[in-house]
């Protein structure tokens, strides 16, 4: 039988994994089908069981079940553990003995930090400002401290819950957290993962906010740069959207459940060329 693949998401049907997982699958000659299924809000457990039953080997995760993933994993990664939430699921995965154990991981934040080298972001000794603190932003700070930038504040609307989560991964790094008032730059890389792309807001920033050379990387994307990239390119920064971190994130699941790393460039420009 075909290994089963699919994206659970509530809703799914705008979801681009399954023709970035059918591409790296015919590029890398594996055999596998990939579907997006729209689980119920209720209950998410009982559709991972039901896909198993029918033949499923794992799957991606995304809004509103990365948390609820996580709670049914037998196991975790230590990034899933510290996102407190899993992207990845894989059935009897990374050796586990039993074949019916959840194996869960995390891919975003890897997928973010495999984005930025390709557009040639040096993450090592860069000061960072991570914008937002919700379950995006703390998916990825494992991955982006563990290149050891200078410094990494996370800034919020609610400031407390960017010192809470700062607080969470201060044994990883130089991270600190608090409200946009506390933001004082420049910074060398400035990362949008608050959803107010998503209702055309921006959060309230300092026009001095970039270094010479800066990157802004929205994790968001669209046919149209978000409100926050046209924003920072008004100030000098070099504009980066998510798209390429959404098929890096993919091609690392990829890996995970078929140990066959994709070329994920020709996937990226396919799926530009079709955001018109
Ligand atoms: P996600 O899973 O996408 O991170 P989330 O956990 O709901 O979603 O977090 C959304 C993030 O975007 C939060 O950091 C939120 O700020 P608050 O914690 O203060 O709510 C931020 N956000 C949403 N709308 C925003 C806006 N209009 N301006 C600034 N920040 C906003």
């Amino acid at each position: 039988m075909t290994d089963r693949y699919c994206v659970f998401g509530n809703p799914v049907a705008h979801s681009k994994s399954p023709a970035i997982h059918t591409a790296f699958a015919a590029q890398t000659g594996e055999e596998i089908e990939y579907t997006a299924i729209e689980a119920p809000l209720e209950d998410f457990a009982g559709a991972w069981r039901h896909f198993v039953a029918e033949g499923g080997r794992g799957a991606n995760v995304t809004v509103p079940f990365k948390e609820e993933a996580f709670r049914l994993c037998d196991t975790l990664s230590e990034r899933a553990r510290r996102a407190g939430a899993a992207n990845t699921l894989i059935l009897g995965g990374n050796g586990a003995s039993d074949d019916a154990k959840v194996y869960g991981d995390t891919t975003d934040g890897v997928g973010l930090v495999r984005d930025l080298r390709r557009h040639g972001v040096t993450l090592a000794g860069a000061r960072v400002l991570v914008l937002g603190a919700g379950g995006a932003v703390r998916g990825v700070l494992e991955p982006l401290l563990a290149e050891g930038p200078a410094s990494l504040l996370v800034a919020n609307r609610t400031a407390e819950k960017a010192a809470r989560l700062a607080a969470d991964f201060r044994d990883l790094g130089e991270i600190t957290g608090g409200g946009f008032d506390a933001v004082a730059g420049p910074f060398d890389l400035v990362i949008n993962g608050t959803s107010a792309s998503l209702s055309g807001d921006l959060p309230p920033l300092p026009d001095d906010l970039f270094t010479a050379g800066a990157t802004a990387y929205d994790m968001m994307y669209g046919a149209e740069p978000t409100v926050f990239l046209r924003w920072a390119v008004e100030r000098g920064a070099r504009p980066c959207d998510g798209l390429g971190m959404l098929v890096e994130q993919a091609a690392e699941s990829f890996f995970q459940w078929r140990s066959k790393r994709p070329d994920t460039a020709p996937v990226l420009a396919a799926l530009r060329h079709s955001l018109g």
